[in-house]
């Protein structure tokens, strides 16, 4: 069987052959039998916009690899910290390597406090902290010169540093404030999910961070690096794509995230659970979804139409969870709505399966999280899958800056109308 593709022009008769690599053609082809001619894609269905040696996803049979380690051995045997340098990288440190990157990342944890006193002082004391996080990612690159050195190796390397070392202490500033309570400097003693959860938790001087509690976070914080090509990083892609500094990009990314379709995903899942109320609604839930009255959040995924393996490994680091803080009371609700859409004509049919969000909210909930702070949670591990599709996209010789052709589809060209005569 060829590896090729033969496109006809019906109109003209004019035939092109391009090759198949990996499932994919370039769309050259069409420029070849027409340079006017565009192929419509909404939403990028079936457009490839890049290469990438980053993260491999195979929606229809539940895997997912960064830089060629499968998901599960990640989350079981490494640290975020090791995940970050891998993807950044693109291979697992030495001991010397991941040495002196924990160095880096634990010593740049600090911020300027003009953006404490000044920048997170003039939120209004309700602010959403996803809101905080994502001006606050944007205000940082404005502390540091080099921030728009993109073409400087070392400089990048440093921004890198700097984001992924202060995605925490900007996400922490932003609950403290959110609360009322006084921000907690980073200790750089602790790991990086234990200084995290300090900076959020820390009254007095002795707070302890559970151990248990200290090893979930940073497997959330593995299973939430990087996702290939999903909204966020598409964003991050777009807008570093005219060359804009890595933290502006990066507060780019940030806020698509935000939204209920994406990273708010579990946000939304928690409040779809308390709005459920018992096990006893879940039917009726059910039918509602079913009805076209709302979506069951926390299911379904544009690329997997199987199991989502996030979700597998969450669901058992959510009952680690548990047995240090005990059940979080939605489980139930949780287990008994995936047990009867997994048995579902609506949901079977449509390939519709828990995805990430379906159980992280739940932990998080469990670790004390406020809702409000489950996108920002996302956020911070992310960081460091952008920043690694940043990097790629710019030593990508291929790529140019993002400008997506369209359909139009509005009036032709037409007078002007004076005001009075309309
Ligand atoms: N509940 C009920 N029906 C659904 C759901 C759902 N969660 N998701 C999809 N459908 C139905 C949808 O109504 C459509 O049905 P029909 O063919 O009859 O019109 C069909 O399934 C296909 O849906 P779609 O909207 O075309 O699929 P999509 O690939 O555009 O959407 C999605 C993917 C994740 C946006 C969607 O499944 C969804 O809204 N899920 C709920 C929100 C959610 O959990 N998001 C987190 C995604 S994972 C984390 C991340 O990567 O950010």
């Amino acid at each position: 069987m060829a590896d090729t593709i033969t496109i006809t022009d019906d109109r003209t008769g004019k035939t092109v052959t391009v090759p198949i690599e990996g499932g994919v053609f370039p769309s050259s082809a069409l420029r070849e039998l027409d340079p006017s001619l565009f192929m419509y894609d909404p939403a990028y269905m079936s457009t490839a916009a890049c290469k990438s040696e980053i993260t491999y996803l195979d929606g229809a049979n539940g895997v997912l690899r960064y830089r060629g380690y499968p998901i599960e051995q990640l989350a079981e045997k490494s640290t975020y910290l090791e995940v970050a340098y891998l993807l950044i990288h693109g291979d697992l440190p030495t001991a010397e390597q991941l040495a002196a990157w924990t160095h880096e990342i634990t010593t740049h944890t600090f911020i300027h406090e003009n953006m404490r006193k000044r920048f997170v002082d003039g939120f209004h004391y309700d602010a959403h902290p996803m809101g905080m996080f994502v001006s606050s990612v944007a205000a940082l690159g404005t502390f540091y010169d080099g921030a728009k050195d993109i073409d400087d190796a070392d400089s990048r390397q440093r921004q890198i540093v700097r984001l992924i070392a202060k995605s925490p202490t900007l996400a922490a500033m932003a609950y403290r404030f959110s609360v009322g309570l006084p921000f907690n400097y980073p200790d750089n003693a602790l790991t990086y999910p234990a200084n995290f959860l300090s900076m959020m938790w820390k009254i007095g001087p002795d707070y302890e961070v559970d151990p248990r509690l200290e090893r979930a976070m940073d497997v959330l914080f593995i299973l939430h690096a990087d996702h290939e090509q999903n909204c966020g990083t598409t964003a991050m892609r777009v807008v570093g794509s005219s060359q804009t500094d890595p933290y502006t990009s990066a507060a780019a990314a940030a806020s698509a995230l935000y939204g209920p379709l994406h990273g708010g995903a579990n946000e939304a899942v928690v409040r779809m659970l308390a709005e459920i109320g018992s096990k006893d609604n879940v039917p009726a839930f059910i039918d509602s979804v079913k009805n076209g009255e709302g979506r069951l959040m926390g299911f379904g995924h544009r690329v997997y139409k199987n199991y989502d393996p996030r979700a597998t490994i969450i669901k058992k680091a959510a009952y680690d969870v548990f047995d240090v803080v005990g059940k979080n009371p939605l489980l139930d609700i949780a287990l008994a709505l995936e047990e009867v859409a997994l048995e579902d004509p609506y949901f079977v049919d449509r390939q519709l399966y828990p995805n990430v969000d379906f159980y992280s909210g739940l932990i998080y909930q469990a670790l004390g999280f406020p809702v409000d702070m489950f996108t920002v949670l996302f956020a911070i591990p992310r960081t460091s899958g952008w920043l690694a599709h940043w990097q790629e996209l710019l030593s990508d010789p291929e790529q140019k800056i993002s400008r997506p052709r369209q359909w139009y589809a509005g009036p032709d060209e037409r007078d002007y109308v004076a005001i009075d005569a309309r």
